[in-house]
């Protein structure tokens, strides 16, 4: 039994840093585990233009702790008025990364989001011609669809025609949380590939509502069946280079999260890699392990790989019980217990 992991320094395709005093808290949680990090333009006002992501890059790199070496990827929010001159502009020059697209109302901060997908084919088109990723919150906006089937009516009708429509489109699905999803991603060739967090690796719904409502277990997708759940450990764990690390660490204000209509989000910053880490070891997947955190995510992204090391040892790792201060205080996911892989 190896007591210790050694992989290239991982990535995160997927976290939300917030800004000001919050993004000064969690910040280096992320920074001090991860190399890089896309991440999510859903402030408010959201990140939209090239000059709103240049300066939420320079805030990020501002408020990072000295001597981090951490490179934040930046991303564009896309709305219904957005400039596909625009977009293309800034992958040109290195400014976004990628698109990110969340159905209006589907999700924290979607309000400005897309409403209608034939407005923004220009966009799509112009994006499938530079190769330019596009990320989506894939859950269906319908209010008449229950809950836990939003991700998969999202594929049956509206992802999936759009890569009829635009097959050269290169598109994550973001947080995947279905068996469908997996499926539909693990089938779905060269130009798909999808995002998978550590919370949905280890709970299912029943987590939510273990002995009472847990508000810091409510994120969106939410989680789902028990089968689900394996089926997105099979996934994660297959070396299968269409499934990488994305945490959607989300975090939220303890207060906003404990009330009578509480924010969607879980914050896993503060173990995210010891908790994969876990997953893996669980799967008997440790070989497989750098492919999903280090390498896959990079192949998809056309980056090249990290090329420090980071080791995970086994030894205990007690996850905060809290971050930050007063009234911007934290709960971390698994906060207060111990893990069993601590990054050195
Ligand atoms: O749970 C979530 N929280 N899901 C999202 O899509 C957004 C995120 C947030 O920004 O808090
Ligand atoms: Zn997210």
């Amino acid at each position: 039994m190896a007591d210790t992991i050694t992989l290239r320094r991982p990535d995160d395709w997927h976290v939300h840093l917030r800004d000001g005093a919050m993004m000064a808290a969690v910040l280096p949680c992320t920074a001090a585990r991860f190399a890089r990090a896309i991440v999510m333009p859903n402030l408010v006002p959201p990140v939209t233009t090239i000059a709103a992501a240049r300066a939420y890059r320079a805030r990020i790199l501002a408020a990072l702790p000295a001597g981090a070496d951490f490179t934040p990827l930046m991303t564009c929010y896309l709305t219904d008025e957005a400039e596909p001159a625009e977009i293309a502009r800034g992958y040109a020059e290195g400014d976004f990364a990628a698109v990110k697209l969340y159905p209006a109302h589907a999700t924290t901060n979607s309000a400005h989001g897309v409403t209608d997908f034939d407005r923004v084919m220009p966009v799509f088109e112009s994006m499938a011609a530079i190769g330019m990723p596009l990320l989506i919150h894939g859950e269906s906006t319908d209010p008449d669809v229950d809950v836990f089937d939003r991700e998969a009516v999202f594929i049956e009708r509206t992802l999936d025609r759009l890569r009829r429509r635009i097959p050269e489109l290169r598109i994550v699905l973001e947080h995947i949380t279905t068996a469908e999803a997996a499926d539909y991603v693990a089938s779905g060739g060269a130009n798909l590939a999808a995002t998978i967090t550590a919370h949905h690796l280890m709970i299912n719904r029943n987590a939510i509502f273990q002995g009472g409502i847990r508000p810091h277990l409510y994120c969106l997708p939410i989680a789902k069946r028990e089968k689900h759940r394996l089926a997105l450990r099979r996934a994660a764990t297959s070396g299968d280079a269409h499934f990488f690390l994305g945490t959607d660490s989300a975090p939220h204000a303890i207060p906003t999260k404990e009330t009578s209509c509480g924010c969607a989000g879980i914050f896993t910053a503060a173990g995210a890699l010891e908790l994969y880490a876990e997953v893996f070891e669980e799967e008997g997947a440790l070989d497989r392990f750098e492919a999903f955190a280090s390498l896959n995510g990079p192949a998809f992204y056309r980056l090249p790989v990290n090329e420090a090391r980071i080791t995970l040892r086994r030894a205990a790792y007690t996850v905060p019980a809290q971050i930050g201060e007063g009234a911007l205080a934290l709960a971390p996911f698994r906060g207060g217990e111990m893990l069993r892989w601590r990054a050195e």
